[in-house]
């Protein structure tokens, strides 16, 4: 019985507050915990979710102010907090074997867990772990600009079916280039969470394989290493849900939060006809200028940041954010409602952003990564995850061209470093291949070519597929900045 559609309105996750300021630093405290929440109507779902709510509370940064953000886990499995799109030295980063485990299993943990997994007891050691137990501080000193992330999970091994259970929110960083622009703000302002989930009958979680556990077997089951799709679509935790709107210009921003599934999405009119989105920033922050885009390619773990103006549509309308990959059900996404008439002060200026655009002239070294499979994982440069072998060493300051190439869908993403798509499939890029990128899809079989910028930290970081069955099938590896 799946939940009827556009019956059950948008939440919009509430916001972490700080438990206290000082010195220019921001502390929060955020608990790991499972809760029982409904979001199909009328049954109970347990997650596993950050503050026990899914998504977990939306953090708001400023640019140049710390944050401290005490996790404690209250789960029974080890978990791994990334910040993704996060500038974050390597001791927060979240890297795989970086665990923070429930006080009550470190020493089964220690003893037998972080050699257990598929890939964990192959390829990361006993000695390549980081082990805290009980609670973990990630400090976050947000030397960024303005840009919408996300935080997840990153567990190694177990990455997929724990961010499936919830682990997962958004995360905004503001900054006063952003705040001196007349963007819609407030209530106008609305992440979106897009990811695809299953369901059983009792309203419990479905997903294939094994339930993560402290020290068990992996979770991704080898018939699923191309990715588990759901047949629910959420927005914000919530199955087709509906948000009611003005008849204004409203900020989405948008995140593709899905272990494996892709999206172009499409804003259908009643009338048929479509609504354009007004592009203004992309993973890294605001463009130079905005762009206006029918329609919106995304890849797990892309984000983009639009206006959408809902002036012209009648009250009483709806709008529908299509998926126009997917059939079926998961081909409608969510709709808006639009509610009434208000005044609107805000706009899309021109002009956006200072924007540095990177010239190819400007990279010192071109390296390439393929992204393959093999028979029981999938490689990068031919090899499975490794956590001692280091792939590229590029300087910190310097700019450097990746070039990678693909047998199949691939959402590349970088920690800490940003970068920008130079060329696709031999060709220029297109134009929502726009602005500072930390995720580009290579498509099968296709040359994506990006500049990509080291700054912020030296230490060992990781590039991997966003696919997360691939990821937790071997598809990552590590390159050290030096
Ligand atoms: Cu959003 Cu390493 O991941
Ligand atoms: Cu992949």
């Amino acid at each position: 019985r799946p939940p009827r559609q556009f019956a059950v309105p948008l939440p919009v996750p509430r916001r972490a507050r700080p438990t206290r300021s000082a010195n220019g630093t921001d502390f929060y405290g955020i608990a790991q915990r499972e809760a029982s929440v409904e979001i199909i109507p009328g049954l109970k779902t347990t997650i596993w979710g950050y503050d026990g709510i899914f998504p977990g509370p939306t953090f708001t940064a400023r640019s140049g102010r710390r944050m401290e953000v005490r996790v404690l886990n209250k789960l029974s499995v080890p978990t791994s907090l990334h910040l993704h799109g996060g500038v974050t030295p390597p001791h927060s980063d979240g890297y795989p074997t970086d665990v923070l485990v429930p006080a009550q299993c470190g020493a089964a943990f220690k003893d037998r867990g972080m050699t257990s997994g598929a890939m964990a007891g192959m390829y990361a050691p006993a000695s390549d772990w980081t082990v805290s137990e009980g609670y973990k501080t990630y400090t976050y000193p947000m030397g960024q600009r303005a840009a919408t992330l996300w935080y997840h999970d990153h567990r190694m091994d177990f990455s997929a079916p724990q961010v499936w259970r919830g682990l997962a929110g958004m995360f905004l960083v503001h900054d006063q280039e952003e705040d001196a622009l007349p963007l819609p703000g407030g209530e106008r302002d609305i992440p979106l969470m897009i990811c695809d989930r299953s369901f059983e009958e009792d309203g419990s979680f479905r997903y294939p394989g094994h339930s993560p556990s402290c020290t068990g077997t992996p979770g991704v089951e080898h018939a699923y290493m191309d990715g588990v799709l759901g047949d629910v679509q959420l927005v914000n935790g919530a199955p087709w849900p509906e948000a009611e709107v003005s008849a204004t210009r409203h900020r989405l921003r948008l995140l593709n939060a899905s272990n494996a599934r892709r999206y172009h999405l499409v804003l259908r009119r009643e009338d048929g006809g479509t609504l354009p989105f007004t592009q203004i920033g992309g993973d890294g922050g605001l463009l130079a200028a905005p762009q206006r885009l029918n329609g919106i390619p995304m890849a797990p773990g892309e984000r983009f940041d639009t206006v959408v103006d809902f002036t012209g549509c009648p009250v009483g309308s709806q709008v529908t954010l299509v998926n126009t990959l997917a059939g079926g059900r998961m081909r409608q996404v969510m709709c808006f409602r639009i509610a009434r008439r208000e005044k609107d002060a805000s706009h899309v200026p021109a002009h956006l952003s200072r924007y540095t655009a990177l010239h190819s002239a400007s990279a010192v070294t071109t390296r390439h990564f393929d992204f393959r499979r093999s028979d029981d994982a999938w490689t990068i440069n031919g090899r499975p995850f490794s956590t001692s072998r280091i792939l590229a060493r590029p300087r910190l300051g310097t700019v450097e061209r990746w070039r990678f190439t693909s047998d199949f869908h691939h959402p590349v993403h970088l920690h800490l470093a940003h970068f920008q798509v130079s060329s696709r499939g031999g060709q220029a890029p297109e134009p929502t291949d726009a602005g500072w990128k930390d995720t580009v899809d290579i498509r099968p079989y296709e040359v994506v070519d990006v500049l990509v910028r080291f700054r912020g930290y030296r230490g060992r970081y990781m590039l991997h597929c966003h696919n997360l069955e691939h990821e937790d099938m071997a598809m990552m590896a590590n390159y050290q900045v030096v």
